[in-house]
């Protein structure tokens, strides 16, 4: 039996997507292989593709969060069955876009019925790292002021659902086009193309924001996230959107910047996001983030699902802007009219 799925065949643009047949792959003894219903498209994922200097080399399979239905048990497994669907953070190797994976057990947990698995797919990647900078980097406390950088993307937007539920009061910068948006999920907009963030800032809050969330990078981008904290503030920056427009070498001008900040004597600080593993905190995290979605407390934001196919008109979207959350690869698999 066959499958198909995209192949990075070379370092480039959109265009060095493929999409091609392979074999079924047959599970270990500790994995099951999943029919994949939706992969979530990332930032990570052009930044990887883009680059001769990241790992891994082509050719390989991206996307780095997945759900879908459990197709094959490996013989040692036990505690699921063939039928439940399962959401699951990858490898950074990625492999998500893809019609079959195999993939070990403790990457699964099981998505509760009614929850279409293009919304599942943005908790995985998306909703996780907005819960985990929160609470283990930043350590956000009910009612501080908090900016976030991005707000109307896919991980600023779960940062403003998640912040809104732990009754925090919320800023979040966003171009034009998407300030209704960014107001809708109850945060005040700040258009970062035409306005001084850190005044306009100042204007609403008097001394500025507690906490900022910030996953642009970049030297300039830093030093206004930090200068909007106010006293005791803490900048929490956990992501490289930068390099969509300005390539990887960002990626130095931004730990310089992070290095530089941490050692200033004032009052602020930049706690750096701890590692995470695949674990039972990461289970019971997505778990717990899966019922709020199907408790309709958490309505992720999708910007389009895509067919897996069209993988590199996905691409291209994302580096051309203008869009909303999260974009989704969907594959014959998903439901017509969405899934559950
Ligand atoms: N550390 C981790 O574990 C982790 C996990 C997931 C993601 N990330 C990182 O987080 C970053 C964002 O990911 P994403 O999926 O949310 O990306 P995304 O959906 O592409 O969103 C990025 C948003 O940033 C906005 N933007 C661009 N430049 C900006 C600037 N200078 N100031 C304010 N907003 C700006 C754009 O909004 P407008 O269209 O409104 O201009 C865009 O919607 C990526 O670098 C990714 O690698 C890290």
């Amino acid at each position: 039996m066959k499958h198909r799925r995209i192949i990075v065949t070379r370092t480039g643009g959109p265009e060095v997507l493929d999409f091609a047949e392979a074999d079924c792959p047959e599970p270990r003894a500790e994995e099951v292989r999943v029919r994949i219903e939706a992969a979530g498209v990332s930032a990570y994922d052009l930044m990887i593709r883009s680059s001769r200097l990241l790992p891994p080399k082509p050719p390989y399979t991206p996307g780095v969060d997945m759900v879908g239905t459990i197709e094959k048990l490996g013989e040692a497994v036990t505690g699921f069955e063939p039928g439940q669907r399962v959401a699951a953070l990858l490898e950074m190797e990625g492999g998500g876009y893809s019609e079959l994976l195999c993939l070990p057990t403790g990457r699964c947990v099981v998505v509760p019925s009614g929850v279409d698995s293009a919304d599942a797919v943005c908790l995985v990647a998306n909703y996780l790292t907005a819960h985990h900078v929160m609470h283990d980097a930043a350590k956000v406390k009910r009612g501080e002021r908090v900016l976030v950088q991005g707000a109307a993307g896919g991980v600023g937007s779960a940062l403003l659902e998640l912040c809104r539920l732990e009754g925090l009061e919320l800023y979040g910068t966003a171009s034009a086009y998407n300030h209704e948006l960014v107001s809708s999920l109850g945060a005040t907009p700040i258009d970062y193309k035409t306005e001084s963030v850190v005044k306009r800032v100042r204007e609403l809050t008097g001394d500025g924001v507690d906490v900022v969330f910030d996953p642009i990078g970049g030297a300039r981008q830093l030093w206004r996230s930090y200068r909007a904290l106010r006293k005791g503030g803490r900048l929490s920056w956990f992501g490289m959107a930068a390099t969509k427009k300005r390539g990887v070498r960002v990626i130095a001008y931004t730990l310089f910047t992070i290095g530089l900040l941490k050692l200033l004597p004032d009052d602020k600080s930049v706690p750096l996001v701890p590692e995470t593993g695949i674990d039972d905190a990461y289970r019971a995290t997505l778990a717990k983030l899966l019922d709020q979605c199907a408790a309709g407390e958490l309505k992720p934001l999708i910007a389009e699902r895509i067919p897996l196919a069209e993988a590199r008109r996905a691409h291209e979207l994302l580096e051309r802007g203008g869009y909303a959350g999260k974009v989704v690869l969907v594959t014959e698999a998903y439901p017509a009219g969405g899934g559950s």
